[in-house]
């Protein structure tokens, strides 16, 4: 294989100037530039980044852990993060928590080993391991999607996140279902101890008091943010005494889960019951009725973390940071409107 050594004397100049147009690190005359660049191809070298990493104690690796990777929610974040860190020129190391705690904190410790330069994770509900771990080596890190923690008592975050907007969002499904003149909305919500689950369901309580309608606690049940526990969930809201007119659904695994649960009573959506769901998915519109939906901006929240990342590395003691983005509306027919405009509007 070829080295440095080896393409510095083909082009005739130091080993520091092959380092320094191959690493950007200073400028080098055009032609010299190019000399070196004609080398490389010609002996077809290829950076050794074991090595620069013994020099650099950089590798220019992120560890990204987020669960459910078969989500398309989490497919689309991991699109972002890939294509961000392709960019900046770094390569990723993969791994999936299955949104338990010990694996989690298993996984993290792997991927540490690796020499990552930083972490992003999408925490799990009991994310104490995964904290203790990052905060005991000292490894930079952004959580993703889910907040693990309030402000600190100077009123700031204690960790760079980058999360979607859930409150508004959620409340915004059910001040329209209500506008429809439903007076029962049911909520299928996710996890207990996620961030997401507790800002839907503090995003359906206010939507509730801005429609003036009183919350009643019969109407909130939880699906644990997958299909099978929200089939459950939803088959309880059926049977209650007088059953919602309408359901918003905490994330779109859990949606597939009320449609099972609707289907399997003979209940045709909107007619026997309207449905908002969170989380807007590729075939949403295939669905009949075409499910009205919010859209999460899955990919802009996995490159901007990458982003976030890479500032932190760059400027260790910066504060750390909460970074919301905002969701879409998506207006199709499974709310009950006949025939609404289909296009996304800001949340
Ligand atoms: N968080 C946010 N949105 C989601 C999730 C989640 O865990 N799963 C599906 N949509």
């Amino acid at each position: 294989m070829a080295t440095m050594a080896d393409v510095a004397r083909s082009a005739g100049v130091s080993v520091a100037t092959v380092s320094h147009v191959l690493n950007g690190t200073r400028p080098v005359l055009p032609h010299t530039r190019q000399a070196v660049l004609d080398a490389v191809e010609e002996l077809g070298y290829t950076t050794n980044t074991l090595a620069r990493s013994l020099v650099t104690a950089r590798t220019r690796s992120i560890g990204l852990a987020v669960s459910a990777i078969s989500n398309p929610y989490f497919t689309e974040i991991l699109q972002g993060v890939e294509a961000a860190a392709l960019e900046a020129g770094y390569s990723l190391l993969i791994a999936d928590p299955h949104d338990d705690p010990d694996h989690e904190r298993k996984v993290v410790q792997l991927l540490h080993e690796r020499r990552v330069d930083g972490l992003i994770v999408a925490p799990s509900a009991d994310p104490r391991g995964l904290l203790a771990y990052l905060g005991r080596h000292d490894v930079p890190a952004v959580f993703l999607d889910r907040l693990v923690d309030g402000p600190t008592t100077d009123g700031g975050p204690r960790f760079d996140q980058v999360c979607a907007d859930n409150a508004e969002p959620t409340s915004r499904l059910v001040t329209h279902l209500a506008g429809l003149g439903h007076r029962r909305i049911g909520l299928v919500a996710g996890r207990p101890g996620l961030s997401t689950t507790s800002e839907r369901i503090s995003g359906y309580r206010s939507g509730l008091a801005f429609a003036g309608l009183a919350y009643d606690g019969r109407l909130l049940v939880y699906g644990d943010s997958e299909s099978a526990g929200a089939e459950q969930a939803t088959e309880a809201l059926l049977s209650l005494g007088v059953p919602p007119t309408a359901l918003v659904t905490g994330n779109n695994a859990m949606t597939i889960g009320v449609l099972r649960a609707l289907g399997a009573r003979g209940l045709s959506v909107p007619d026997d019951i309207a449905l908002c769901c969170f989380d807007d998915f590729a075939w949403a519109d295939l669905f009949s009725p075409r499910l009205t939906a919010i859209a999460q901006p899955g990919r802009d929240i996995g490159a901007r973390a990458v982003h976030v990342l890479l500032e932190r590395l760059a400027e260790p003691d910066r504060p750390a940071r909460t970074v919301r983005l905002p969701c879409a509306f998506v207006h199709r027919t499974s709310c009950g409107c006949p025939s609404p405009s289909e296009e996304g509007t800001p949340s």
